[in-house]
């Protein structure tokens, strides 16, 4: 029980829980305040049976900060272009074709990484509607980051500190070899590169966590490039282990709400030619760039 509301915890590392709790109802200050200290402590929150329209996702999202637009223009819905659409099914029903561009980014973004961190000023939070969901396979994985980061040996931290990482968008489409090669490869909002700290410190609780988003990671700043890849390989290693790690397996109607300033995350592979998964996500502007931990 954390304030009016009853959690459980999924996984000892991360992920847990909240009952009882329509977000569409319970949107008085108190209920809003209590969900926030919950996730401060708690950076992956389950609500499930949230049989919501886009309106009321996008209405409890604003309670948490401004609502950012994904660059994927493709990828915005119709009528809400704050609702990010993750899906292999397009507005119309039908199914991406394997070899669409849509569908080609959005594979891309199903490895590891963090929303928007190829912003200046990635993004807070993000909160994610499972509408029509899949199994086997689809499921999201999340990993702590603040956890990764106390279990790195003292060496380790000592080598890592004061190292900045470039992450470009442009990243993203470069991972895929068949849509790097197409002279429209979608279209986007054009981002330039930005560097961020590989260590940064969460604004509002002040623990220290691996800033890593692989998908958009070109390298780090203060080293040679193979040196910096390898680097942050072994720390993406790290992260990911079953030990940090909770996947979430989706029920529809599930809305998880992470904090994107100390968790990374992925989905794990689906059969996207006969199974149709729709998620909506909206997207918590970031109040301020990464903070260096020093
Ligand atoms: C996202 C994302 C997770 C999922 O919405 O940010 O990466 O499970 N998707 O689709
Ligand atoms: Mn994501």
């Amino acid at each position: 029980m954390l304030n009016h509301i009853t959690t459980k915890d999924l996984h000892p590392a991360i992920g847990t829980e909240v009952f009882g709790h329509s977000i569409a109802r319970h949107l008085n200050p108190e209920h809003i305040h209590t969900v926030k200290q919950a996730w401060l402590s708690h950076p992956v929150l389950l609500f499930r049976d949230q049989d919501i329209s886009d309106a009321e996702h996008i209405q409890f999202a604003q309670h948490f900060g401004r609502m950012e637009r994904h660059p994927s223009i493709s990828h915005r819905a119709s009528n809400h272009p704050e609702i990010y659409r993750v899906s292999n099914v397009d507005e119309a029903g039908h199914i991406l074709p394997q070899e669409s561009n849509e569908w080609l980014y959005i594979n891309l973004s199903w490895r590891w990484h963090t929303d928007s961190s190829f912003r200046h000023i990635p993004s807070k939070g993000s909160i994610l509607h499972g509408i029509e969901v899949t199994s086997p396979g689809g499921e999201t994985l999340f990993a702590n980051m603040c956890l990764a980061y106390e279990a790195l040996d003292e060496k380790l931290k000592s080598r890592i500190a004061g190292l900045t990482v470039t992450h470009s968008h442009d990243h993203i489409l470069s991972l895929s070899d068949e849509l790097y090669s197409r002279q429209h490869r979608g279209e986007y909002t054009p981002l330039p590169p930005v560097i961020h700290p590989l260590v940064r410190m969460h604004p509002e609780t002040g623990k220290y966590s691996l800033f890593l988003s692989p998908h958009t990671m070109t390298g780090i700043v203060q080293l040679p490039g193979q040196q910096g890849m390898a680097l942050l390989d072994e720390l993406i290693a790290h992260a990911t282990q079953d030990r940090f790690v909770y996947c979430h397996q989706w029920r529809q109607h599930d809305v998880v709400m992470w904090d994107n300033r100390c968790t990374m995350h992925a989905v794990t592979p689906f059969d996207n030619q006969t199974q149709r998964r729709i998620m909506h996500r909206t997207t918590i502007v970031g109040d301020e760039a990464p903070i260096a931990a020093c």
